[in-house]
C-alpha cells in the first residue's frame, strides 16, 4: 500500500519523521538510552563496522560519531572485502553489522568470520533475519517494511540507532555527563519536526532535480560527517536515475576529480554551516571558477554567507550539527527521486537491482 503516494520510495521518504520518532521511542527513555546491558562500551578498545551499499555509508557516518563523541577507534569496511581479507580481530572489539534486510550474503559471511572473536552487534530492520539471529546483541531499527529497492528510511533509522549507540558509548566512557546526554536527547526528540520541515522543501528540490536530470555526470561533495552522505547521494542518484554520479570528500577535489568540472557537470555540495564550512566553500569556489554549476545544500547561515555565484541554493532547517547527516539525507533522497521521475525510470524496481542480495 503506497498510502496515496505514486511510489513506495516516495512513501518511505515521507515516513521518515514518523519512523525515526518510533525508533527513538524504542531506545530513549527519560534522560537515558536503553541498550542491552551486555553492550559494555566502557570496556571496548575498538569497533569494527561492516556492511554493503547504503548501510556501509551509515557505518562511515557513525565512525565520525564514535570517534568524536566516545573516543573509540572505528574501522569500517565493505563486507565483500572484509570477509576475504582475514582481518585480525583483537579482544575488546565490538563488531557491528548493519543491514536493512539482515540477509545480505557478504555481510552475513563477515559476521560469521567475527563470531567467537568479538562481540557481535546487529543493526537490522528484520528481527527474524539471519544477521539479527546470529548476533550477540540485536538492535532493530524499527523502520517498518521497506519496499522500494533504494534504501531511504532504513538508512536514516540506521543512522538514528548508530548515533544513539555513539551517545551511549560517550556517556559510558565518561566523555559526556548526564546533563549533556539529556541535552542531546532533547535535540533528538526535535529531529522529526526538523525532518518534516525539510520535506516541506520538496518542490524546490524537485525543481533542482529536473535540471540535474539533464546531466550525464554529477559530483557530490561533502566534508567531515557530510562526506559519507555525499557518497550516499551519488549512489541513490545512480541507482534510480541511471545518471553517473560520484561522491567525494571536498578536500579530495584537487587531487583528481576537478579535472571533470565544466558547465555540464552539476556539483552538489552538502554543507551546513559547521566548523568545516569555510573550507568547503573554498572548494566550491574552485568549482565555480572552472564554470561548474554548484547546487549548494546548506542552512540559513550557510545560504547567507555563501550562496553568491551558486547555480542554486537549497536551504535546510537549522539543526544541531551532530544530527545533520540524518537531516541532509532527505534532500539527497528527494533529488534522486525527482531526477528519476524526470527521466521516467522505474523508481521502485530499478533495472539490475534486487532488494535483498542473498548471493555474493
Ligand atoms: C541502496 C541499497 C543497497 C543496500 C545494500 C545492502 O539504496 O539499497 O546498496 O543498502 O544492498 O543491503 P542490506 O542493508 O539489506 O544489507
Amino acid at each position: 500500500d503506497k498510502a496515496g503516494h505514486k511510489h513506495f520510495m516516495a512513501k518511505e521518504i515521507a515516513e521518515q519523521p514518523t519512523v525515526i520518532g518510533e525508533a527513538l521511542s524504542h531506545y530513549v527513555h527519560d534522560a537515558g538510552i536503553d541498550l542491552p546491558q551486555t553492550l559494555d562500551f566502557a570496556a571496548l578498545d575498538r569497533i569494527v563496522m561492516v556492511a554493503c551499499g547504503t548501510a556501509f555509508y551509515a557505518c562511515l557516518t557513525a565512525k565520525y560519531w564514535f570517534e568524536q563523541l566516545a573516543g573509540l577507534p572505528v574501522e569500517v569496511d565493505i563486507a565483500s572485502e572484509f570477509r576475504y581479507r582475514e582481518p585480525p580481530i583483537g579482544p575488546n572489539t565490538l563488531a557491528v553489522f548493519v543491514s536493512q534486510s539482515g540477509e545480505t550474503a557478504d555481510t552475513l559471511a563477515a559476521l560469521r568470520y567475527c563470531a567467537e572473536k568479538a562481540q557481535i552487534a546487529a543493526v537490522t530492520n528484520v528481527e527474524t533475519s539471519s544477521i539479527a539471529r546470529e548476533s550477540d546483541v540485536n538492535l532493530p531499527i524499527h523502520a517498518g517494511a521497506e519496499i522500494g529497492v533504494a534504501s531511504t528510511k532504513a538508512f536514516t533509522c540506521q543512522l538514528t540507532v548508530l548515533v544513539l549507540m555513539a551517545l551511549k558509548a560517550a556517556h559510558a566512557r565518561g566523555r559526556i555527563d548526564d546533563a549533556t546526554l539529556a541535552a542531546r536527547l532533547a535535540e533528538l526528540r526535535n529531529l522529526p519536526g526538523r525532518l518534516n520541515l525539510a520535506l516541506g522543501q520538496a518542490p524546490q528540490i524537485a525543481a533542482a532535480a529536473r535540471a540535474v536530470a539533464e546531466a550525464e555526470d554529477v559530483l557530490f561533495l561533502g566534508r567531515g560527517q557530510m562526506y559519507p552522505l555525499a557518497m550516499e547521494g551519488a549512489l541513490k542518484l545512480k541507482e534510480i536515475s541511471y545518471i553517473h554520479a560520484e561522491g567525494y570528500a571536498s578536500g579530495e577535489l584537487k587531487h583528481g576529480p576537478i579535472a571533470l568540472i565544466d558547465q555540464t557537470v552539476p556539483v552538489i555540495v552538502m554543507a551546513p554551516h559547521d566548523h568545516l564550512f569555510d573550507k568547503t566553500v573554498s572548494n566550491m569556489q574552485e568549482v565555480m571558477a572552472r564554470g561548474g554549476q554548484v547546487l549548494l545544500i546548506t542552512d540559513s547561515e550557510g545560504a547567507k554567507t555563501a550562496s553568491d555565484g551558486t547555480w542554486r541554493t537549497l536551504v535546510m532547517p537549522d539543526c544541531p550539527a551532530l544530527f545533520e547527516p540524518i537531516l541532509y539525507a532527505l534532500p539527497a533522497q528527494l533529488l534522486a527521486y525527482h531526477a528519476a521521475i524526470a527521466k521516467g525510470t522505474d523508481v521502485d524496481q530499478p533495472r539490475n537491482l534486487a532488494k535483498s542480495v542473498t548471493v555474493e
